[in-house]
């Protein structure tokens, strides 16, 4: 189907987790580009809706709560309206933001589920799960923690290890440990719900062939899974935290469905069949979501980052073949990763700009275009505050801000503030125009085929166009040798700001809706959701302004950033304001794995006595080694320690410690050193000694 046999488009864009605020890599993943495109189609007259909401169930918002010690309702309820708010602000033209947590949503999933089980297209599977005794839950993914079988890391997740990187089942950890209560977890048995994916493969493959014209690091993640051959996936969850499975379905079929729920990759993407639900009841008309999910001649769209690709171009799409009635996405375009001042993204470090922070600086169109002129579409881009800069002075301010505040000047100066008369142009002028009149097709070619990039410069062109004519023209000197001609090149000038109020509205709305006021332009239909009448994108290819119209007030359109304004923000990287800054560095260093384990044989083997440093003095060669005489009450002994970096000799002095006393006697620097003192190293290299009470001599064990 060709994009103009669409009737109406569809467009979604990912749902956002509530258990954080948003940050500049989610609005260049899926964010901006969904507005973007979402604006232009609007400006084209097209029937378009665009839903979103807030992504507040599952796993991950149950362990961030736990972490703050709080409901998981409690966060959720705290992060949406923050995610809301900054979005609104942003300029984000939603028809509809939703969230998980609402009753449509509740009763939207169990339905689908309802229908896929009535249809028998899940596979049932009864296996031995991790239990949690002490909780009362089975244990999934994160809530189990325990040693890497693959890199001895201590603190693997029971879904993956973030030190190597291995996938692993709770079940591979060694000394697996509950993180709710620290419990050691038993097996027990428990039935889960899957989605035979491999039943889909061929189906599934058809359809993605069908689409050749999908962006190639999308196809390219698509063909790896389908050649690797797809998995069943368990789509529910033993835990307190999601949609409930449906108990008729599970009554059905034998099972318990009680502390089960519908796994958070099963229902988030339907969220977005219940927010159009949600915009339909709003607009008076609910069924016309059917509309939009349910008839063939819908373009549906999904706006994603990298990392939801699987889910949006394969499970997801399974889950609508297998219900039946249902519209596949026409594409998914899904960007690759922002990373910030070179480095790559990272929430736990604060290496990320925060989109309400950025909104207390700046205003939302800088953003705006800066980051659509920087977005990740082909390979992972960087974000980095001088580029910014630039944008915004040297683009914006010198470019775009730069032609129409001249032609302002100029038009209030010499045409008496209003639109002149365009009298005998000459070939340039005419040139100019129809030069102009390519503009609209070519910036909307690009944002309709997702290239968000190409389309922004692509306005900007036409503002240096507008640059060059003024420039090339010199309405400084026709206005003495040539007045007619200085109004012709004034009212050209004010038909490409016009123009330019019209073709920037997607990507800088609030600037535009400025430029407009600024030249009395009424009627241009809104970007945002609701008006369908007014002039639109098309009606570009003509001048706009009526000669003899009055215009409105001057306005400066974009001030110039300063550098100190922007070493401010670079010093923001990285830094917690509001946490102790070392605790939470030392929380993001990976842990040393642990090391192979020993017989308790091999342990008796040591002997451990405490003792107390009686001498300390540096050693002149070394910038390591300290020499220290520690009293072990049978004897005393010349230990040479690794610390002369983390302590003064004299600090020593006095120190209890413990000491392994029976270490072969070894040679360093000239000195034996007969045993061990023994020091805790944290993950930043800080060394700490370890004393006890005990009388020198007495054993540790
Ligand atoms: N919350 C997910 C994420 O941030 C995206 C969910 S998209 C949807 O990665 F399909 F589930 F809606
Ligand atoms: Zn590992």
């Amino acid at each position: 189907m060709s994009r103009s046999d669409f009737n109406r488009i569809l467009v979604t864009a990912a749902l956002p987790y509530a258990n954080g605020p948003v940050h500049l890599g989610h609005l260049a993943g899926a964010y901006l580009p969904s507005d973007l495109f979402s604006r232009y189609h609007r400006l084209k007259g097209h029937d378009i809706v665009f839903v979103c909401g807030s992504d507040e169930l599952g796993v991950a918002i149950m362990v961030r709560a736990r972490k703050e010690g709080i409901d998981p309702q409690e966060l959720v309820d705290r992060y949406h309206p923050m995610i809301e708010n900054a979005f609104s602000a942003f300029g984000m033209s939603f028809d509809h933001y939703g969230r998980t947590t609402s009753p449509v949503h509740a009763e939207t999933s169990q339905e689908f589920f309802r229908e896929l089980a009535g249809k028998d297209v899940f596979t049932l599977r009864t296996e031995q799960q991790l239990f949690d005794p002490e909780a009362g839950i089975f244990l999934a993914d994160r809530f189990v923690i325990g040693t890497c079988p693959t890199c001895g890391n201590n603190n693997a997740y029971g879904d993956q290890c973030e030190k190597c990187g291995s996938t692993l089942s709770p079940s591979e950890l060694v000394n697996p440990r509950s993180t709710l209560s620290d419990a050691t977890p038993e097996m027990r048995e428990t039935t889960h719900f899957y989605l035979p994916l491999g039943d889909f493969q061929t189906r599934l493959e058809e359809w993605i062939a069908t689409h050749p014209e999908w962006k190639p690091n999308v196809l390219g993640q698509v063909k790896s899974w389908l050649k690797e051959g797809l998995k069943d996936r368990a789509i529910t969850r033993d835990v307190p935290w999601g949609v409930p499975v449906p108990e008729d379905v599970a009554a059905n079929l034998g099972i318990d469905a009680s502390g089960k729920v519908i796994y958070v990759w099963f229902d988030a993407p339907i969220g977005y069949i219940s927010d159009t639900k949600e915009w339909a009841a709003k607009t008076g008309n609910p069924d016309a979501w059917k509309t939009y999910w349910q008839q063939d001649d819908t373009r549906l769209v999904h706006f994603i980052g990298k990392d939801n690709i699987v889910f949006h171009c394969l499970m997801f799409p399974a889950m609508l073949m297998a219900h039946g009635g249902y519209v596949l996405p026409e594409n998914v375009p899904a960007n690759e990763f922002l990373n910030i001042e070179g480095d790559k993204l990272s929430t736990s470090r604060n290496w990320a700009v925060w989109l309400h922070e950025f909104l207390e600086s700046f205003e939302p169109d800088l953003l705006r275009y800066a980051l659509a002129t920087m977005l990740p579409e082909t390979k992972d881009a960087d974000f980095n505050w001088n580029e910014f800069q630039t944008r915004v002075n040297s683009e914006l301010a010198d470019v775009l801000g730069n032609f129409v505040n001249r032609t302002m000047t100029f038009a209030n100066r010499f045409a008496g503030g209003k639109v002149p008369e365009l009298k005998k142009p000459d070939a340039f002028d005419l040139a100019v125009l129809k030069q102009l009149a390519t503009f609209p097709e070519r910036i909307g070619n690009a944002y309709d085929s997702y290239r968000n990039r190409e389309a922004v410069f692509e306005t900007m062109a036409l503002a240096r166009l507008g640059n060059k004519y003024f420039n090339d023209t010199e309405p400084w000197h026709t206005r003495k040798s040539s007045p007619q001609a200085c109004a012709n090149t004034i009212h050209v000038s004010l038909q490409i700001c016009a123009a330019l109020s019209v073709l920037m509205e997607p990507v800088l709305p609030f600037s535009a809706a400025k430029l407009r006021d600024m030249l009395n332009l009424k009627g241009v239909r809104s970007s945002m959701p609701g008006e369908t009448n007014g002039i639109g994108w098309d009606d570009v290819v003509k001048p706009l302004l009526p000669a003899g119209q009055a215009l409105g007030e001057s306005l400066i359109l974009f001030t110039k950033i300063e550098d100190d304004v922007i070493e401010e923000q670079k010093a923001k990287l990285g830094n917690h304001p509001d946490q102790d800054s070392d605790e939470s560095a030392q929380e993001s260093l990976p842990y040393h794995p642990v090391n192979e384990t020993i017989t308790y044989d091999d342990f008796a083997k040591l002997d451990f006595r405490m003792g107390t440093i009686i001498e300390a003095e540096a050693l002149p060669k070394s910038k390591k080694l300290i020499r220290t005489i520690v009293d072990l009450g049978f004897e005393t002994r010349q230990i040479l320690a690794g610390a002369a970096e983390h302590f003064e000799p004299a600090d020593l002095v006095g120190r209890r410690v413990a000491v392994v006393a029976n270490l072969a006697p070894r040679k360093m620097m000239g000195l034996e050193s007969q045993g061990m003192i023994l020091m805790a190293e944290d993950r930043e290299g800080s060394l700490f000694l370890m004393g006890s009470d005990g009388e020198n001599g007495s054993i540790i064990k």
